[in-house]
C-alpha cells in the first residue's frame, strides 16, 4: 500500500515566492488599473548580452545540421564549459579545482536541495536566519526539519545573522553535520571578510562539518576584498561544496545553467563506517538522474565566460548595481535603515512597523510595489523586507519617487 512522504506536512504553507505571486495575483485581478512594480523575486530583467545570442545562434545552426549535431551530451558538462568555468572563476583567482570537480547543472535551487541525496538520514543541518528558504524547505520535505514551533523546526540549527552581529552568522552551539552559507548573502545582500569566512571553514574543518556554500551572487561583489569564492580561504577544499548560477550572472533564470563544484578531497565516513568520495557520490548521483543542460545552452553558457561575453555580462551586473544604489540611497535619504546592495543585487531594509507582512500589504496598496517580506525568510527576518535591484531602471526610479517622493 502506498503511503506518501508525511514531511511535507510540516512545511509551513506555500514556497515562499509562490505565496508572493498568489497575492499579486490577487491584487492585480482586484485592481486591473494598478501599473505594479515588481521588485520581490530576483528574477532579472535585461535580456541576454549579444555574445550569448551569437553563441546560442551558432549552436541551433549546428544542431540543424547532421555533420555538427549534439545527442546527449557528457554527463557533468561539455569539457569547453568546463574549463571555461576553471579558468575564469577558479585560475584567474588563483584558485586550484580541477575540471573534474565542475558538475553543470540547470540551476544552482536544484543542487542546493538534490545535494542532501549524499546526506546520511540523521544529518544535523545548521542554516543561517534569515535563510533562502530552499535551504529550510527542502530538509523539511526529507524529515531533517522536526516540528515546527515559534517560527523554526526544531531539529534545524539556526545561525543568526542580524544587524545585531554585522549579519556575521553566529557559530552553531549545538552539534551540527552540514552548514549551507550564501555569501553575498540572499536575502540580506551582505557579504563576510575573509578573515570571518575563515572562522567558519576553521570550525568546519575542526567538527567534520561539510559547509555547502552557495555563491550564487558572486558575481555583483563590488569591493575587492570580499570573497568571491569559499576556496579562497585556506583548507575550504577539505570541508566545503560550492554552488554558483549563470541566473543571475548572465541573466540566465529562464536560459538555466549553473554549476556545483565538489573538490575531489571531500572525503567522508559514510553511514556503513566506509570512506567515501563525495565527487564520487555526486558524479554517481548526476550521471544516474540528469541527462545534461542542452548544447544551445552550454554555447551559451561558454560565451559568457570568454572575454567578450565576460565584459558584457559585467556591464549588466553595473547597471543592476546602479540600481542598488538608488534604492539605498533613496531609502536611506527619507529616513529607512537599509542594508546590502553594495555587493549584492539585494537591499535590505527595517520596516518601519515591524511586521513584513504588514509592510507587503501596504506597498503594494499604497505604492503598487511587490518586495519580500523578512518574515519569509525565517524568523530573523521579521521586521526587515527585501527589495531587488533587478527591474529595469526606469521602473526602479519610479518605485523610488512613489516611495520616497521627489
Ligand atoms: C530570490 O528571489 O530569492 C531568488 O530569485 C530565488 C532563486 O534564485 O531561486
Amino acid at each position: 500500500m502506498f503511503t506518501a512522504n508525511g514531511y511535507y506536512s510540516q512545511l509551513q504553507g506555500n514556497y515562499l515566492f509562490s505565496e508572493i505571486a498568489k497575492r499579486v495575483a490577487v491584487f492585480a485581478a482586484a485592481h486591473p488599473e494598478a501599473d505594479i512594480i515588481r521588485m520581490g523575486i530576483g528574477d532579472v530583467t535585461r535580456p541576454l548580452v549579444p555574445a550569448v545570442i551569437s553563441a546560442m545562434h551558432r549552436a541551433v545552426d549546428e544542431m540543424g545540421c547532421a555533420e555538427t549535431f549534439h545527442g546527449y551530451g557528457p554527463d557533468f558538462g561539455y569539457d569547453f564549459l568546463r574549463s571555461a568555468i576553471v579558468n575564469r572563476d577558479y585560475r584567474s583567482r588563483g584558485i586550484d579545482i580541477s575540471m573534474d570537480e565542475v558538475f553543470v547543472s540547470d540551476g544552482a535551487k536544484c543542487d542546493v536541495g538534490n545535494i542532501q541525496e549524499l546526506f546520511s538520514a540523521d544529518c544535523r543541518v545548521a542554516v543561517m536566519d534569515p535563510v533562502y528558504p530552499v535551504y529550510v524547505d527542502t530538509n523539511v520535505m526529507s524529515g531533517r526539519g522536526g516540528r515546527f514551533a515559534n517560527g523554526a523546526y526544531e531539529k534545524i540549527v539556526y545561525m543568526p545573522a542580524s544587524a545585531d552581529n554585522g549579519f556575521v552568522p553566529e557559530l552553531p552551539k549545538d552539534r551540527v553535520d552540514v552548514m549551507y552559507l550564501c555569501f553575498p548573502n540572499n536575502p540580506t545582500g551582505m557579504t563576510l571578510s575573509r578573515a570571518q569566512l575563515k572562522t567558519l571553514v576553521d570550525y568546519a574543518i575542526k567538527n567534520r562539518v561539510l559547509i555547502l556554500y552557495d555563491s550564487a551572487y558572486e558575481a555583483y561583489i563590488q569591493e575587492p576584498d570580499a570573497p568571491h569564492s569559499i576556496y579562497e580561504v585556506e583548507g575550504a577544499k577539505e570541508c566545503a561544496i560550492e554552488f554558483r548560477s549563470m541566473s543571475k550572472t548572465a541573466g540566465f533564470t529562464g536560459t538555466r545553467c549553473a554549476y556545483t563544484v565538489v573538490p575531489k578531497t571531500l572525503r567522508y565516513a559514510d553511514s556503513f563506517g566506509n570512506e567515501v568520495s563525495l565527487n564520487a557520490m555526486w558524479g554517481r548521483r548526476v550521471a544516474t538522474k540528469f541527462n545534461g543542460v542542452s548544447y544551445i545552452t552550454q554555447r551559451g553558457a561558454e560565451a559568457a565566460y570568454l572575454d567578450e561575453g565576460y565584459r558584457e555580462i559585467l556591464g549588466v551586473v553595473a547597471d543592476y548595481m546602479e540600481n542598488a544604489r538608488i534604492i539605498r540611497e533613496s531609502l536611506s535619504r527619507v529616513g529607512y535603515t537599509v542594508y546590502g546592495g553594495v555587493n549584492a543585487p539585494y537591499i535590505w531594509l527595517k520596516t518601519p512597523g515591524g511586521d513584513s507582512w504588514a509592510f507587503f500589504d501596504e506597498l503594494l496598496a499604497t505604492h503598487h510595489i511587490v518586495g519580500t517580506p523578512g518574515a519569509g525568510f525565517g524568523r530573523a527576518g521579521e521586521g526587515y523586507f527585501r527589495m531587488t535591484a533587478f527591474a529595469t531602471r526606469e521602473n526602479t526610479l519610479r518605485a523610488m519617487q512613489r516611495v520616497c517622493g521627489g
